[in-house]
């Protein structure tokens, strides 16, 4: 019995368990209360009126679902989802072939869109206003302009850098949505939600641990998940307990607020090096062997609204939250 379902578990990688653990209707996704109910709306209206749904912008941290609610979208509105990402489109003829491939109502999903070079972005401005493709045939002296209709469709466009967005392309979406971190509660339901579906139990208290230590971020909480599952099958029973759940996490270095290295080492660089602040974005990062874009995409924002870090005219500042979260008495200025 128990060799199988170790043979069953190997048999998925992550990747796999990824898709049967991503919910499929607007029912099943967890949170966001604001952007869902929106969604819906404009989603029924949408149909009632037999028009395609406006152009969604998603923008928020990553792993906080932008992906998930594009097909989510999708499903809502009966619509087939075809999808591209902004970096892997390099040449205008790439997303030409792209739109011109839509059939009416689809949804066209670009992940990563703020990654789309401009002179591509601009062949994506007629094709939202007013369906139309226009495109240059022919080699140069003797090229012409063509146009071409394309089905009503709906673009679902996500980032984790809405300012990156030039405001042409942003101005062209009729709804653009932030998403936030989830609070503890809906992450226990996340947690419980993927425990369900992986076949696993879990104590309720484990599954608040495991919300707690996730960053705000379902992504993070079906990741710790699956690793203290591992954990809970090879030195326990395989139910998931809270000593199991603490024990796991401590192993792999998450602390009680959620933080990991990184988040440890970037407050740690701000107080010990630049003796808690101020200090610039690009000093910062470059302190801790970081993209300026990382920090500000990945690590900054939970440090803001977890109220360790703050963003002031002169820099970055570790607020006395920080200092008692890592134990660090502050020394007079
Ligand atoms: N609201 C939710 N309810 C339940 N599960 C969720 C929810 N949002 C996200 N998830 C889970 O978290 C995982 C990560 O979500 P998703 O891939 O959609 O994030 P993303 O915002 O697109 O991230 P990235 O910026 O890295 O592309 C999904 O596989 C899904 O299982
Ligand atoms: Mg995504």
């Amino acid at each position: 019995m128990e060799e199988n379902v170790i043979k069953n578990y190997e048999l998925m990688n992550d990747n796999e368990i990824d898709n049967t653990i991503r919910p499929e209707t607007i029912e099943e996704y967890i949170g966001q209360k604001e952007v869902k109910e929106n969604i819906q709306i404009f989603v029924k209206a949408a149909k009632m009126r037999n028009e395609p749904l406006d152009h969604v912008l998603l923008y928020g941290s990553p792993g906080l679902g932008k992906t998930t609610l594009a097909f989510i979208i999708a499903h809502e509105l009966g619509s087939n989802i075809k999808t591209a990402s902004g970096p892997s489109i390099e040449k205008s003829g790439d997303l030409a072939a792209i739109l011109s491939s839509l059939e009416p109502g689809d949804v066209l999903f670009i992940d990563e869109i703020h990654r789309m070079p401009r002179y591509i972005e601009e062949i994506l401005y007629p094709a939202m206003e007013d369906f139309s493709l226009d495109i240059i045939v022919g080699s140069e002296g003797n090229s012409r302009n063509i146009k071409i209709d394309l089905p009503p469709f709906t673009l679902v466009g996500a980032t984790t850098r809405a300012g990156d967005l030039s405001s042409p392309l942003r101005d062209r979406f009729g709804i653009v949505s932030k998403l936030q971190f989830y609070t503890v509660e809906e992450l226990t339901q996340i947690v419980k939600r993927t425990a369900r579906v992986l076949n696993t139990t879990i104590d309720d208290d484990a599954a608040v641990e495991l919300a707690k230590r996730s960053r705000g971020t379902p992504r993070i909480a079906n990741r710790l998940l699956k690793r203290v599952r591992d954990f809970a099958l090879v030195v326990g029973t395989g139910e998931i307990t809270k000593e199991i759940t603490e024990e796991a996490l401590d192993r792999l270095k998450v602390d009680n607020m959620g933080l990991n290295d990184t988040d440890h080492q970037l407050l740690l660089a701000i107080i010990n090096r630049f003796n808690g602040g101020p200090v610039g974005i690009e000093a910062l990062s470059s302190s801790i062997g970081e993209e300026v874009t990382t920090v500000e995409d990945v690590y900054e924002p939970f440090l803001l609204q977890s109220g360790l870090l703050k963003r002031t005219a002169r820099g970055r500042v570790a607020t006395d939250k920080a200092y008692t979260a890592l134990g660090i008495e502050r020394s007079k200025k």
